[in-house]
């Protein structure tokens, strides 16, 4: 059983980003069984490159959207992205130098992040595009 399950709380009806969610939650639970099963820290490495490089991908494409259509809420979101990104930027750094080990308790962060991101301020924009596009 995954860590993280995905279900249909977490669709906002933007297709393009929700597929992003799946991707992201997928690879939160690959960090969760590299942390369980004792992956080594090269192989964790990877996997938290891999979640922050495409974390900065999916936020850049959904400020690219908001943007695009005018979404009346994005400076506040456009903080969360960037509050977020500071702190798993200071986690990756610390992980690599040899700072921090990645535990439960850095998977466990990150999984209430992102559900809370998803649930509430991505899901405002859902209803944006539900109610305008
Ligand atoms: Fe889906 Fe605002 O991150």
């Amino acid at each position: 059983m995954p860590f993280m399950e995905w279900d249909a709380s977490f669709e906002l009806g933007v297709t393009e980003f929700d597929e992003h969610h799946k991707y992201l939650v997928y690879l939160l639970n690959l960090t969760f069984d590299g942390v369980t099963f004792g992956a080594s820290h090269d192989e964790l490495g990877a996997v938290i490159d891999e979640l922050i490089k495409y974390t900065t991908y999916h936020f850049a494409a959904e400020e690219q959207w908001m943007t695009i259509h005018k979404y009346p809420g994005q400076s506040e979101h456009r903080k969360e992205h960037e509050k977020f990104c500071t702190r798993v930027a200071e986690i990756q750094k610390d992980f690599h130098q040899g700072n921090m080990n990645l535990g439960l308790e850095v998977v466990q962060f990150l999984n209430n992040w992102l559900s809370d991101h998803i649930l509430k301020t991505d899901a405002q924009y859902g209803r944006f595009a539900k109610n305008h596009l």
